[in-house]
């Protein structure tokens, strides 16, 4: 049996795919046009699994997935550590910044932060020594300042332009964000050589 390969859903899977088809890992169908969540590979060898970006660090740390490709700022936000962190694939490269209406910037004051990612955003801020309110949000965090919810946001900035739409402009970076590939910790073991020849296939496509 090959192995079960957990795949973030979205901007990720779009940029991720090319580099599985030509490391030669084809799904069988169309992913994008299916409502099917597990997909078989042309060389039946592995099977795909696609899934909201949150969920693939749980799917591989509990085995579920035996690798799985998912942004740097997901695993930042993850908190439990089930899984090897062992190839930087260079792509759906992004940066998670913080942002606050133009001109506005991030005062000196208590500031309350709008996001999704709480716990990156808890840490960045206190390692700053700043007074932080998070907001948790799980979308619309642009609009949050507008509606006097949050003095800033941190949030992932890639164009700009969805900033630049709702009247803010980022600040500080927070980090650089790509995708990275994780493998289960037992995986790693019981099914070294697959999990292996996986990342060096991988590995031979990035840029
Ligand atoms: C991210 C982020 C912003 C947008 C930024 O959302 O939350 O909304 O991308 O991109 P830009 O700088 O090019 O405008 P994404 O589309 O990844 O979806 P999400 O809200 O589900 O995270």
């Amino acid at each position: 049996m090959g192995l079960t390969i957990a795949l973030n859903r979205g901007r990720i899977l779009n940029e991720c795919l090319p580099l599985l088809v030509a490391a030669g890992i084809r799904p069988a169908e169309d992913l994008e046009g299916s409502r099917k969540l597990i997909f078989d590979t042309v060389e039946g060898e592995h099977r795909l699994v696609v899934m909201r970006g949150s969920d693939v660090p749980t799917y591989v740390e509990h085995g579920g997935a035996d690798v799985g490709i998912v942004g740097k700022d997901t695993l930042m936000e993850y908190a439990g550590s089930g899984f090897y962190e062992r190839l930087d694939l260079g792509i759906g490269r992004c940066r998670l910044m913080t942002a606050a209406p133009v001109g506005l910037g991030l005062g000196s004051g208590p500031l309350r932060v709008a996001t999704k990612f709480v716990r990156t955003s808890r840490s960045y801020f206190e390692s700053r020594g700043r007074q932080v309110r998070i907001i948790p949000l799980s979308g619309a965090m642009e609009i949050a300042p507008l509606m006097n919810l949050a003095d800033c946001i941190v949030d992932i900035v890639d164009s700009g332009n969805t900033l630049k739409a709702n009247g803010l402009e980022a600040l500080d970076t927070i980090a650089h964000i790509s995708s990275r590939v994780i493998v289960n910790r037992a995986a790693m073991k019981t099914r070294f050589d697959e999990v292996q020849h996986f990342i060096e296939r991988l590995r031979a496509q990035i840029k």
